[in-house]
């Protein structure tokens, strides 16, 4: 047991039909700008400040790999800092970086470690774990990163990376932010230039941030889809981050506002980047009265403030060129899809199979315990509308966050209780997510310690 893991006792929760969900709501910072925030910042020359910090387990845990690799990384409640050691001059960690739960951390670190001549070993929780590490290891490898890992590419493993990495041109073979920022952040200290062509888009913050630190980074269209290319050996400047609210975690509040009668609720500051929205575009597809207030621009995002009014939703078809776009998002999702009339279909849900749990196979399985109909198979899922009394299940959730989340919000609409086995893993992404849902009027309970 790592020592991450060694502090999370789990703990059950259950959510109960509760009345109507009204007020303002803010979620915390976005998890995957976060991460970003802390390793630019660390390769920066300089004190970068970030203001709305995702403050969870998982960003922790990438704070305190920054400070093993040289970083002086500062935390308090108002502000947090970073004082980097610049692109070149980490320091060998003197004890293994241990990322929890978290598949952005450690996958975008690897490609930090592997960019310098250092070694670190990487180990995380049961299920980072058992997660395939082969698709940043593999381009790893090319530019010249010695890995020793477990058998499949798992943790924990070491990397060691060369005194000279060898730029190079991957095309992606899976649609993954993750692979494409690690290898971005590794040609970071590569000489010459390194491209990554990506056929299919995915989130593009390390893009927008790797320019907003001072790399010299493009990105145009291709044969195969678009280049991505960053200069290596530029020195980085540090930079004034405010991080805007993850639309993943507003995801939980803005599917409770639409299934539990009579709510109305604003989410405010909410990132809007395109690359992130697919949720919202499918959730207005199915007839959500889901408005965008005051659209704005801020620190290189979009953000705006989202109006939610519960409203009977129907069944559609969700392509999968919209996977990218809402990844992490299907299971809150299936449970709109619970509430709807008619069939959802989802499609191209492949990705979901590798995330912090078998997403796919846990979601079946929650909606089987509440009585939900539905179909699946190897990448997709339809999910029939209510036809009976749902709810009254214990879900378990393989320490994945989203699956505890997304069932507390079923049960919330429900016609019974439904209970979660182990609600601690929430902490990973959103410690407040108990708060805040009981804030608004929701009835979840935790069992006691
Ligand atoms: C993330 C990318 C996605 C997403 C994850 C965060 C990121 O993973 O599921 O929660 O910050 O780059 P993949 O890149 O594996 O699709």
């Amino acid at each position: 047991m790592t020592e991450i893991e060694a502090t999370r006792a789990r703990r059950g929760a259950t959510a109960t039909p509760s009345g109507p969900l009204k007020g303002e709501v803010r979620v915390p910072g976005d998890k995957s700008i976060s991460h970003r925030s802390l390793m630019l910042s660390t390769l920066a020359v300089g004190r970068s400040t970030i203001e709305g910090l995702l403050m969870a387990e998982d960003v922790m845990a990438t704070a305190d790999a920054m400070r093993a690799l040289g970083a002086v990384v500062t935390v308090t409640p108002s502000a947090v800092t970073v004082d980097g050691v610049g692109l070149g001059a980490l320091k060998e960690p003197d004890r293994p970086l241990d990322f929890g739960n978290a598949g952005t951390g450690s996958r975008l670190t690897m490609g930090i470690v592997g960019g310098h001549p250092i070694a670190a070993t990487f180990v995380g929780d049961a299920s980072l774990s058992r997660r395939p590490m082969g698709r940043v290891l593999n381009p790893l490898r090319e530019m010249g990163v010695e890995v020793i890992a477990r058998e499949g590419d798992r943790l924990p493993l070491t990397i060691k990376g060369p005194r000279t990495l060898a730029p190079i041109r991957y095309r992606l073979p899976v649609a993954s932010a993750q692979v494409k920022s690690a290898i971005l952040f590794a040609g970071l200290n590569a000489p010459g230039e390194t491209t990554v062509v990506e056929p299919v888009a995915t989130r593009d913050h390390t893009e927008r941030m790797l320019a907003a630190f001072g790399a010299r980074i493009a990105s145009r269209p291709g044969q195969d889809g678009t280049e991505i290319t960053v200069s290596g050996r530029e020195p980085l400047r540090p930079c004034a981050i405010t991080v805007p609210a993850d639309p993943s975690s507003a995801a939980f509040a803005i599917v409770a506002g639409l299934i539990v009668p009579g709510s109305e609720l604003v989410v405010k500051n909410v990132l809007l980047n395109p690359s992130r929205t697919g949720l919202i575009t499918t959730l207005r597809e199915m007839g959500a009265d889901l408005e965008v207030l005051d659209e704005r621009p801020a620190g290189g995002e979009t953000i705006g403030d989202l109006r939610v009014r519960a409203s009977g939703l129907h069944g559609v078809t969700v392509p999968a060129s919209r996977a990218p776009s809402m990844i992490d998002e299907y299971p809150v999702l299936a449970v709109a899809a619970a509430f709807a009339d008619g069939e959802t279909r989802m499609e191209g849900l492949e990705e979901l199979r590798v995330k912090e749990s078998d997403r796919l196979a846990a979601v079946a399985a929650g909606l089987a315990a509440n009585g939900v109909t539905h179909r699946t198979g190897e990448d997709w899922l339809v999910v029939e509308g209510r036809r009976t009394a749902i709810g009254g299940g214990r879900v378990t959730t393989h320490l994945d966050h989203r699956i505890a989340m997304s069932f507390l919000v079923l049960g919330l609409a429900a016609d019974k209780a439904v209970t979660v086995d182990d609600a601690a893993t929430i902490a990973t992404s959103f410690p407040n997510f108990m708060a805040l849902m009981t804030g608004i009027g929701a009835t979840i309970t935790a069992e006691a310690a």
